[in-house]
């Protein structure tokens, strides 16, 4: 069944002790309250292991923020899909566009990194999503089917239907220029075509597809509204619970 995820990416902020703060915050702020979707939190790799203990009991999902791409041995400064897994956390973002841009991670990297979460039960939250210029010359489209090719579509069907998408226009990261609601909606429905026309209709229907870029509480309700949009991968406005909240509340009617 494709479910409705919020999830946060707190990419390179908090200290130890500011992520154990909001995340004990946050288990208190819904603990009072029913939410309509599923709540997730990715952290740098430190906080990890305190966090799943904070939220161990809880319906709050944790996740991390990147895995290496070799299962374990000599690679300094690198942490191993099964060492996340061993933190209790549950989900691992794979292909953040600032991962590709600023750490070389291509298309064969990222694969090989999908399968290893996915050998360690974690479920990848794949991101996929153009750069403002190949928008402007209207190649979106070939872009992310070339993304979802190129890291996904080795996949079995089976393991395929374990992954959750996320498009992310890097236009849109971080710069308060939103996709507007048609534009991520026309995204997410051809995504959507695209998965269906390589895995069926069952399996695309029942793939989560997220929204991310400057997503915040005034205008998560309009863009959850769409009916291919289940849901956003959230950066800035993921840092503060009040904020945070406000978008998980896009689900509330
Ligand atoms: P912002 O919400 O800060 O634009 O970041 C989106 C993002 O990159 C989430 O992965």
């Amino acid at each position: 069944m494709r479910k409705n995820i919020v999830a946060g990416n707190w990419k390179m902020n908090k200290t130890l002790q500011e992520g154990i703060e909001f995340v004990k915050e946050l288990k208190e702020v819904l603990a009072n309250d029913k939410t309509n979707c599923e709540v997730v939190v990715c952290t740098p790799f430190i906080h990890l292991a305190s966090v799943s203990t904070i939220l161990e009991v809880t319906n709050i999902g944790v996740g991390a923020e990147n895995c290496a791409n070799q299962v374990s041995g000599a690679y300094t400064g690198e942490v191993s899909a099964t060492m996340v897994a061993s933190t209790g956390a549950k989900y691992v973002i794979l292909g953040h566009s600032e991962r590709r841009a600023y750490y070389g991670e291509t298309a064969e990297i990222l694969k090989e990194k999908v399968e290893l979460a996915l050998a360690n039960d974690l479920t990848p939250i794949f991101c996929i999503g153009e750069v403002l210029e190949e928008r402007e010359a209207n190649k979106q489209n070939e872009v992310v089917s070339g993304q979802l090719a190129d890291s996904l579509f080795s996949l079995s069907a089976e393991d395929f239907s374990k992954v959750v998408l996320a498009y992310e226009p890097v236009w849109a990261i971080g710069t308060g220029k939103t996709a507007t609601s048609d534009q991520a909606q026309e995204m997410h429905a051809f995504i959507r075509s695209i998965v269906a026309e390589k895995y069926g209709k069952e399996i695309a229907d029942n793939t989560s597809i997220l929204y991310g870029g400057s997503c915040n509480p005034s205008n998560a309700k309009e863009l959850f509204s769409n009916p291919d949009v289940d849901g956003g991968l959230i950066g800035g406005a993921s840092l503060k619970v009040a904020d945070f909240k406000g978008v998980i509340n896009g689900f509330n009617s």
